[in-house]
């Protein structure tokens, strides 16, 4: 299976994503990582500690990593979608951590899982890149135990944070872009405009709650989430970003991939944060010297996914 570490900001879907590979048979959960983003720190932390002990997972460390972005902090945080708490309010339902956070930071974890692997390892940052970008920035050596990153982030025609970034890439533009553009470790690009189209609708969500207490417990954070979609982005379903990254590196190749150059935007205008692809159709050798290449995942079977 899947040598696997995410490194996540929980989130609605960020649990979900984690119940993923907490549960999934074909898959190694290494450890998990935890980064600012759609709450503060302590909250996305403990939050990360609550979905692992609720799938009975105590096995799995957690370190805490980066509480701002690289250079420039931003006020806003994503407490519309995820609540106060990040968990709809209903972080307190899920079980207390069931293992102490582990002493070191998320760096130095990422460190020791990827040298102690005997294989190389996936990892799926699912929520703003700074603790990648630090990985790599620190540690070089490292890039060859990496397998892959697959990485949720970026919206190629639409935006949800602002008209054009998405919420992960535009929470710390210059580590989106450390990773995605300077560095040439291999990265697998989950855009918002796939997530979008993977949505569950309330039958999905009703075979969920019937499967147990977890599969219960995942259901009640939706409902506060799918609202604030419908009424902010007219969004229908409940799009779990962050499941459907987690899901292709669980399992290679369930995400249909185009090979595409790519930019971020770290401008302080209003397309802070925005990826911007090139889809047209001329020679890589026209384009600008500069560009980088990433695979963006365009399609799916959504029936083969949603299973
Ligand atoms: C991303 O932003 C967060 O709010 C979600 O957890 C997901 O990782 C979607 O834009
Ligand atoms: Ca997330």
């Amino acid at each position: 299976g899947t040598q696997l570490i995410i490194d996540t900001d929980p989130g609605v879907d960020d649990a979900f994503a984690i119940t993923l590979a907490a549960l999934g048979t074909d898959v190694d959960l290494l450890g998990v990582t935890t980064v600012f983003g759609n709450v503060p720190l302590a909250a996305t932390t403990r939050n990360a500690q609550r979905v692992l002990a609720l799938c009975g997972r105590a096995d799995v460390p957690v370190a805490a990593g980066a509480e701002r972005p690289l250079v420039y902090p931003h006020p806003h945080r994503a407490r519309y979608a995820h609540g106060v708490d990040g968990l709809s309010g209903r972080a307190e339902a899920l079980p207390e951590p069931a293992r102490e956070l582990a002493q070191v930071d998320a760096v130095n974890l990422l460190v020791t899982l990827l040298e102690a692997a005997q294989e190389p390892v996936t990892i799926a940052p699912i929520g703003p890149l700074t603790n990648i970008a630090a990985l790599l920035a620190a540690h070089p050596g490292v890039r060859s135990k990496i397998d892959r990153l697959v990485i949720m982030g970026g919206g190629l025609s639409l935006g949800n944070v602002t008209p054009a970034a998405e919420f992960n890439i535009w929470s710390d533009p210059e580590a989106a872009r450390r990773v995605l553009v300077e560095d040439e470790v291999p990265a697998v690009l989950v855009p918002m405009d796939l997530t979008v189209r993977c949505a569950v609708d309330a039958d999905w969500l009703g075979t969920l709650r019937a499967s147990g207490p977890i599969g219960a417990a995942l259901d009640a954070l939706t409902p506060d989430y799918r609202d604030y979609y419908r009424k902010a982005l007219g969004w229908d379903g409940t799009v779990l970003h962050d499941a459907v990254a987690v899901a292709e590196a669980i399992s290679p190749g369930i995400l249909e991939t185009e090979r595409l150059p790519i930019e971020v935007d770290c401008t302080p205008g209003p397309s802070r944060g925005a990826t911007v692809v090139d889809r047209r159709r001329i020679e890589v050798a026209e384009r600008a010297e500069t560009s980088s290449v990433v695979d963006v995942a365009v399609d799916t079977d959504l029936d083969g996914l949603r299973g």
